[in-house]
């Protein structure tokens, strides 16, 4: 995810600002951007790739005179990294961005839906833009509504947007002034002595100051060197204590939790709202404007073959029971490191999907080039601008999820089933396989999901861990489920196998009295993902089958369907929304369970062994 780090007090700021950003770079980034202030002049220099890109950027204007290395040094600025969701990787999509002056400077994280409308308006009144950014806009808007108080301004420019962001502004007319503003992402004020500090995260300035104040959400915060003033949208002022940070530098990295697993997974209310962001409208349309595959393209398709590895595999599978759900049009969905070796019949008429959160998986790719070399058209349902998947594909579709660092794949399952939700709903919208008010139904659904998210997290956090207590010396799981609860139980299945080193089964529950029930004994812990769906019933018959030989069930269900609890011998309830969408929060609590599991037997969750972030050799 991008980074801000704001400053402004009385030491030279340059180092300080990339300093901030060298602290946010374990959240990954593709270039990055200062921007100095120094008397009246404002200067910014932005790089593609690491920092040292952007030091060196800096170092070359030695010779010129720049602000970012005069003398006196600037004392205020703003910095940024950036991943890039909107417009690609380049020096002129990197932030800060500019107001048509350069005098008004911005860095913005997250995503402001409304771009499309706003950007047209802005040119129309004669703004010119200088990048593909959403991002651009905020500057823009500022300088619009600018009349001598960038506080004000910030204030009608956040009044403007929809979406999920946090920005910081700088205005060269106010120098010793950064105002921010925050919707849903994080945004906090560092306080020192004679300077203050404006961050995404707190480890971009805890080597400097561990005084805190946190902004809520709908709030705009200005700072100068003597402290922060808070206000809400009206600009009614707001009391905030100061907190002390108490963390080490290690568990900084990690946003205070203990593992970059653990901080993944609580990151999936984010990641699903970027992915989902300005793809649902309003109107509770599926907009896919951003996906280079046409509407005429969309409806005439008779056959998707989704094709990818692990993890994005089992979002894959997702996306097969919910395109043919709703859009009635057949898909078939194989691992890629078979399909790319199985002489597959494809052609023109196929859609090809490959799914791969890097975009860089060795068989995915394979599979992707055997495709469109046969004449299908390609589409990459991938994380990373950029990757090889990019670009051995005809159309893309980002799922947004922010970068990730632990080896096992959480909030990048999410953003895919997401990512696949709305494409089976922009495909029923257009073949008309689902009525206007159902598609409105399920958009709107599919955006209050991050919400869901945070809540389900929040409610099976403890019971999963009392849970995991009870079982983590046992030698093995079988994990059950049908029909949607199946790319569950896989997906919870790998999970465990992958970080516990404990071996799993993952069955489609029909087929237990084929081989699997020979497994079950007293000893055996059966996972039941038994959430609402068309074969409810049927998932309850096959925990009774597990019952009566013994096994201890753990089911996942939807709140308020007792009749899972009263035949499990532990139940864990995620919130109701349409069944169909139940597995993005069904997972949750199975990596929960997966993780607690490994922690209890003191395994290294991040790195598990044997294993790599990402698969590019044959
Ligand atoms: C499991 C996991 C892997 C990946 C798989 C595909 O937690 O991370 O199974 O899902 O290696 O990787 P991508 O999606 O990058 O192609």
């Amino acid at each position: 995810m991008c980074g801000i780090v704001g400053y402004v007090g009385r030491r030279p700021c340059r180092d300080l600002l990339v300093a901030g950003l060298e602290k946010l770079e374990y959240r990954g980034y593709d270039s990055a951007g200062i921007a100095v202030l120094e008397g009246d002049r404002v200067e910014t220099v932005r790089a593609v790739g690491n920092l040292a890109n952007l030091r060196s950027a800096v170092e070359e204007r030695v010779g010129e005179g720049g602000v970012a290395v005069a003398d006196p040094p600037a004392t205020t600025g703003i910095a940024h990294t950036r991943w890039a969701t909107h417009g690609r990787v380049t020096e002129e999509n990197a932030h800060p961005h500019s107001d048509c002056s350069g005098r008004i400077q911005i860095a913005l994280n997250g995503i402001v839906e409304n771009h499309h409308d706003l950007r047209p308006r802005l040119e129309a009144e004669g703004h010119t833009f200088s990048s593909e950014t959403d991002a651009e806009i905020v500057a823009h808007l500022i300088e619009l509504h600018y009349d001598g108080d960038l506080t004000a301004a910030v204030r009608a420019t956040a009044a403007d947007l929809r979406g999920h962001y946090a920005f910081v502004a700088m205005h060269a007319d106010e120098p010793e002034l950064l105002v921010g503003a925050r919707k849903e992402c994080p945004l906090i004020v560092g306080l020192g002595d004679d300077e203050s500090f404006l961050a995404s995260a707190i480890p971009a300035f805890m080597a400097e100051t561990r005084r805190t104040m946190f902004v809520e959400e709908g709030e705009i915060v200005t700072i100068d060197p003597s402290g922060a003033t808070i206000t809400d949208g009206d600009g009614t002022p707001i009391e905030r204590d100061t907190e002390e940070v108490t963390w080490n530098e290690d568990a900084a990295e990690k946003g205070g939790y203990d593992t970059f697993m653990l901080k993944e997974i609580h990151e999936q209310p984010e990641a699903v709202a970027e992915t989902v962001g300005d793809r649902v409208t309003p109107e509770g349309t599926i907009d896919l404007s951003d996906v280079e595959l046409s509407d005429e393209y969309l409806c005439e398709i008779s056959r998707i073959v989704i094709v990818a590895c692990g993890t994005s595999y089992h979002a894959g599978l997702i996306g097969r029971y919910a395109i043919e759900e709703w859009a009635r049009v057949p898909v078939e969905m194989d691992v890629a490191s078979e399909y790319r070796y199985r002489n597959p019949v494809v052609g023109p008429s196929d859609l090809v999907i490959g799914v791969s959160q890097s975009g860089e998986t060795a068989d995915t790719l394979a599979a992707m080039r055997l495709a469109r070399e046969a004449g299908a058209k390609v589409l990459a349902v991938t994380n990373v601008m950029g990757s090889q998947a990019t670009r051995d594909s005809d159309a893309v579709l980002y799922t947004r999820a922010g970068p990730e660092i632990s080896v096992a794949s959480t909030k990048t399952f999410v953003s895919q089933a997401a990512a696949m939700y709305l494409l089976g709903l922009r495909i029923a919208q257009l073949r008309e396989t689902l009525s206007a008010e159902r598609v409105a139904e399920l958009a709107n659904e599919l955006r209050g999901m991050p919400d869901r998210i945070a809540e389900t997290l929040a409610r099976v956090e403890e019971p999963v861990a009392e849970i995991a207590k009870r079982h983590y010396k046992q030698g093995f799981f079988l994990y059950l489920g049908r029909h949607i609860g199946l790319p569950i139980c896989l997906e919870g299945a790998l999970k465990l196998k992958e970080i516990s080193y404990i071996p799993t089964d993952a069955y489609a529950a029909g087929e237990m009295k084929h081989g699997p029930i020979a497994l079950l004994d007293e000893s055996t812990p059966a996972i039941c993902v038994a959430t609402d769906s068309p074969v409810l019933d049927k998932v309850l018959s096959n925990i009774e089958e597990c019952r009566v030989r013994g096994a201890d069930v753990v089911a996942v269900a939807t709140e308020g369907n007792e009749a899972v609890a009263k035949v499990s011998e532990e139940t864990i309830f995620i919130p109701r929304t349409d069944w169909i969408l139940q597995p993005i929060l069904a997972i949750l609590p199975l990596q929960l369970f997966a993780y607690c599991i490994a922690r209890l037997n003191d395994l290294n969750v991040d790195q598990p062994r044997n294993l790599a972030k990402t698969v590019t050799v044959e």
